[in-house]
């Protein structure tokens, strides 16, 4: 990474900055409270470096105009300069992490692990420079993205956020999304974070927020590995992550952040904490922060304990706990990200180019989410060649997900949670109404058990099942409770313990009225194609049975269009499993275990052609031999 070492005037223009600021104004610029949190005012009276939307946090009217508008407000009050207070812009950071997906009318793309399945570094990056764009409308300049995590168990809730569970996808994915998104850092740029450093994709048994026990060389292999990419492509922020390593959590993890991220790996950027991460430190929150800010924290998202957290750092820095080095070598840091994106020289949000820019939400942008879409999809069986359906048949659509917008969204959309329905979700098309675009014989059941399916009026049915929206904890299934217990007595510091999405991964127990509806319409000699809206691979040997087709379409986002444009065989599949899909719950995490033999191999998917080629080039079969081994090790 060029961007700061020899940088001589970076460096100097950092000094004069920092020599002119208070202590109260270093403590403040250490500071991202939430915007509902935090007034303009307060912005400028604690001299705040950043505010964030959280996940499901928007201005009163969802609108970029209203995101706009709040900004530059921050912006305003921060670059009011007066006795005791410098003007620094502050920094506006959002989760835009499928396309900016908490704004209203925003093109949602596919959750990363759609990605994964399309394997198209230059897809990623054309979908990280659209999301740029969208963020700018909105006057943003950051966002928390990408998501670095190799996803080891799919029994976490987060897996639908990571591009699969082998390393070389998601390096390339991160090299990618990194470019896309900061390009040069001009005018079209918005600032990266790769997230969540590091290690929580092979978390034991997929617990969020829990411990991975890797030893140190399969850590770097697996878990740091995308981050280097990320760092060779510039990536100028990390977020620290929620989870532990080795029984010790990543925010007070002084070796993970300084040692290894800015020592060894050079990382000159920002590394920001994790929502209110450093409290899980320690019951007794001044020493909490004392540890985060002196393992290398050196922007603190603490939405709700900001207050506190300025008062706590202030007391350190007087008693000498937190050495006035660290804070300085803190605000440098953060000071430089903001000069090297030229945050100092671009104008308040307002009147940025890219501010309130019609092309939010446009056709264009649409198009590749729906490009995005045709090409994650996996085709997992085609009996009889059921597949590409005849526009012309009577077709009857059906199931829970077929018409809501909200669920092929999932979570991180609108709200943390996500939203059901599609009155949110304005500008996009369900699955049906991409169907009802393409097929004029087509028909929506009406009733969500398929009494309404007819073999003298229906000659095929097209099945969409599969989860809720969920997002982090709220997503993991437990397989058992035991788990947790150990996991939690094998940590020191806290860690939340969330109500599951589920205790297995049998779709036909976590949603039996899936297989309900499949089971109903197939028995009146309909024959039925699946298509499974879903964060992760589930197990779903019975639902499969009962279908003649069955297709994977992930998280696909807002754009159900591109869905009905391959299964109607206007475009070919294409997709690949980004993870072995499970036999039984005892699949999950078991990839690199002697004799695993999942119901569909790692990089399965079958095409209008027959089966896509195998993915086993030399680098493939090499890394699947190293990660034996380090398994093995472990
Ligand atoms: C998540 C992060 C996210 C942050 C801000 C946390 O709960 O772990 O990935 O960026 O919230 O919304």
């Amino acid at each position: 990474m060029t961007l700061f070492g020899s940088d001589a005037q970076l460096r100097d223009r950092v000094n004069g900055l920092l020599a002119s600021m208070s202590l109260e104004q270093k403590i403040g610029q250490m500071v991202m409270a939430e915007r509902s949190t935090c007034s303009p005012e307060d912005v400028r009276n604690f001299h705040l470096g950043a505010v964030l939307c959280g996940s499901g946090s928007h201005p009163e009217e969802n609108t970029p105009a209203a995101w706009v508008k709040m900004n530059d407000a921050y912006w305003a009050a921060a670059m009011a300069a007066g006795p005791g207070h410098v003007a620094i812009p502050t920094l506006f950071g959002v989760d835009a992490i499928h396309g900016h997906c908490n704004v209203s009318g925003a093109t949602v793309f596919p959750h990363n692990i759609g990605l994964g399945a399309a394997a198209d570094a230059g897809l990623v990056r054309r979908i990280a420079q659209i999301t740029a764009r969208e963020v700018l409308a909105s006057g943003i300049e950051w966002t928390f993205a990408p998501n670095l995590a190799v996803a080891r168990n799919i029994c976490w809730g987060r897996s639908y956020e990571s591009v699969g569970e082998q390393v070389r996808p998601v390096v390339d994915f991160a090299r990618a999304a990194v470019e896309g998104l900061q390009g040069d850092l001009g005018e079209n740029a918005v600032l990266a974070c790769a997230k969540h450093w590091v290690g929580d994709g092979g978390n034991a048994h997929g617990i969020d927020h829990g411990n991975n026990p890797a030893e140190l060389e399969a850590l770097r292999e697996i878990d740091m590995a995308p981050y280097l990419a990320a760092l060779e492509a510039g990536v100028l922020t990390i977020m620290a992550s929620f989870n532990s390593w080795k029984g010790e959590k990543c925010h007070g993890h002084k070796f993970l952040l300084t040692d290894i991220l800015k020592g060894e790996l050079q990382f000159k950027g920002m590394l920001i904490s994790d929502w209110e991460g450093t409290t899980y430190l320690s019951d007794d929150y001044h020493s909490a922060v004392g540890q985060a800010v002196n393992a290398g924290i050196d922007m603190f998202m603490v939405p709700e304990s900001w207050h506190r957290f300025i008062e706590s750092l202030h007391q350190h820095a007087l008693n000498g706990s937190v050495s006035m080095t660290r804070i300085n070598n803190a605000v440098r840091r953060i000071l430089a990200v903001k000069i090297a994106y030229g945050l100092f020289e671009r104008p308040r949000p307002a009147a940025r180019p890219w501010s309130n820019h019609p092309s939010f939400g446009c056709a264009e942008h649409r198009n590749l989410a729906r490009e995005a879409v045709r090409k994650s999809l996996v085709l997992l069986q085609n009996r009889n060649s059921v597949l590409p359906l005849d526009k012309t048949a009577r077709l009857l659509v059906a199931g829970k997900n077929a018409h809501n917008r909200g669920h092929l969204c999932g979570g991180f959309s609108i709200e943390w949670q996500g939203v059901s329905g599609n009155e949110q979700i304005p500008g996009a098309t369900s699955i049906w109404e991409g169907v009802q675009a393409l097929a004029a014989n087509a028909s929506l059941s009406e009733d969500p058990l398929g009494g309404d399916a007819d073999p003298q009026q229906h000659d095929v049915a097209l099945v969409v099942v599969g989860e809720y929206p969920y997002a982090e904890g709220l997503g993991d299934v437990r397989l058992n409770e035991q788990m947790m217990v150990e996991t939690g007595s094998q940590m020191s510091g806290a860690m939340i313990v969330r109500e599951p999405y589920g205790r297995t991964l049998e779709l036909c127990q976590l949603h039996p009225e899936d297989l309900q509806l499949i089971s109903n319409i197939a028995a009146k000699g309909i024959p039925v194609v699946t298509v499974l809206v879903s964060g992760r691979p589930l197990v779903v040997n019975r639902e499969l049975e009962k279908s003649v087709a069955f297709v994977a379409a992930w998280l696909p986002g807002s754009e159900g269009l591109g869905v009905a444009e391959v299964l109607f065989g206007d475009y070919d599949f294409q997709g690949r499993l980004p993870f072995s899909w499970p036999r039984t719950d005892a699949d999950a995490g078991a990839q690199d275990q002697p004799g695993f033999t999942p119901l569909f191999p790692y990089g399965y998917g079958l095409s209008y052609q027959g089966m896509l080629e195998e993915n086993t080039s030399a680098n493939g079969s090499r890394l699947r031999k190293t990660l034996r081994r380090l398994a093995l090790r472990r």
